[in-house]
């Protein structure tokens, strides 16, 4: 059997937002009372996109600070950022080698981000969740609390950890791993905001890719955007319903209840029995309360935070320091199984 371990990642591509910190992170706080976790900074799947260097090096620092502003801590969890650790490019290399070119045709988040000009879009972008799987299994984590659309993504995972369990089972036994070397990681999807949606448009998740900034609240928005942005949230005509059942087809009302629900740790349906019926403006004006009231002090801690890069770096660093203990080992097995 595997112990129990967590880790998961964020991209620093520019402001994290509610969608981030409700479908992740949220969980990833909780899961350090009960789990041994590792928690990254993927600088490395940042890069399959274009990024200017200077707001890189910036993003990776707001990033940290936005998990510590949201409760990681790094005296239980390990902070750091990716490309501090060698041996996820290592593992990532040897996972290129184990996955199948048919596997990455099927992803559709590669389709997605490379658009309709898929001839020239990075090699990185295109072999990305062979970092990622990399990302999971240096650590041989057993879970990863992540948002919905993660979960191709995590299939993979397991399919990369299979195929090299099966490929060197030989090896992996004598190696003295009865088991198979890597663990079928389960993905942690839980809460009521696993997708959050476009604030703009119900169809649509939010992103940070998204071109309107009314589309999505952004961890670093003060307490005026934050209530003009919900004021503003596409909504139906019809008044909110009493029961789940009544928001089924009312995406953009569906989306809002369930921000309501996980910002206040309340269920989908007890949010309905307090606002079922009423005017969706009394709603918006309380979601806006509670979305200020939660967010104000996790953006000024941010800030703090910020104000001191030289804590953010130590807390990278040391991070780093302890991910490499346990990278070095699995890469050390990785080499003796494969025959390196
Ligand atoms: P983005 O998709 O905004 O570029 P990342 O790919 O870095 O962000 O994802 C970081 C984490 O946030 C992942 O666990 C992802 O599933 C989660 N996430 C991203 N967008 C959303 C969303 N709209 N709703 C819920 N979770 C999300
Ligand atoms: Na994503």
């Amino acid at each position: 059997a595997f112990a129990q371990r967590v880790f998961s990642g964020m991209q620093p591509t520019g402001n994290l937002h509610l969608g981030n910190y409700l479908g992740a992170l949220v969980n990833w706080v909780k899961m350090q009372d009960t789990h041994d976790c590792v928690y990254c900074v993927v600088d490395m799947h940042a890069i399959t996109m274009w990024q200017d260097p200077a707001a890189l090096k910036s993003a990776i620092r707001e990033v940290t600070a936005a998990y510590l502003a949201a409760g990681l801590d790094p005296k239980k969890s390990i902070v750091f950022n990716q490309s501090k650790v060698a041996e996820h490019a290592e593992l990532a290399w040897v996972f290129n080698c184990v996955a199948r070119l048919g596997w990455l045709n099927r992803m559709t988040q590669f389709k997605e981000k490379a658009g309709k000009d898929r001839e020239n879009a990075s090699v990185g972008l295109y072999a990305y969740p062979c970092l990622m799987a990399a990302d999971i299994l240096l650590y041989r984590a057993t879970h990863v609390p992540v948002g919905e659309d993660q979960k191709q993504h995590l299939e993979l995972t397991r399919d990369v950890a299979q195929k090299f369990n099966n490929d060197f089972r030989p090896q992996i036994e004598a190696a003295g791993f009865a088991d198979g070397f890597f663990p079928m990681t389960e993905p942690v999807i839980q809460g009521p905001a696993t997708r959050v949606m476009s604030l703009r448009d119900g169809s649509k998740k939010m992103s940070k890719s998204d071109a309107s900034d009314y589309a999505r609240i952004n961890l670093t928005d003060d307490a005026d955007a934050i209530a003009q942005k919900v004021r503003k949230a596409k909504t139906d005509p019809e008044p909110l319903p009493s029961e789940p059942k009544g928001l089924e087809g009312r995406s953009e009302a569906e989306n809002l209840v369930g921000i309501y629900a996980a910002l206040s740790e309340r269920s989908v349906e007890a949010v309905l029995a307090e606002f079922g019926g009423g005017q969706f403006s009394t709603f918006k004006n309380a979601l806006a309360d509670l979305a200020v009231a939660k967010l104000a002090p996790l953006n000024a801690d941010m800030r703090r935070l910020l104000a001191d890069p030289g804590f953010v770096d130590g807390v990278l660093k040391d991070g780093a320091e302890r991910a490499r203990v346990i990278a070095a080992e699995t890469m050390n097995h990785v080499k003796d199984i494969v025959g390196l």
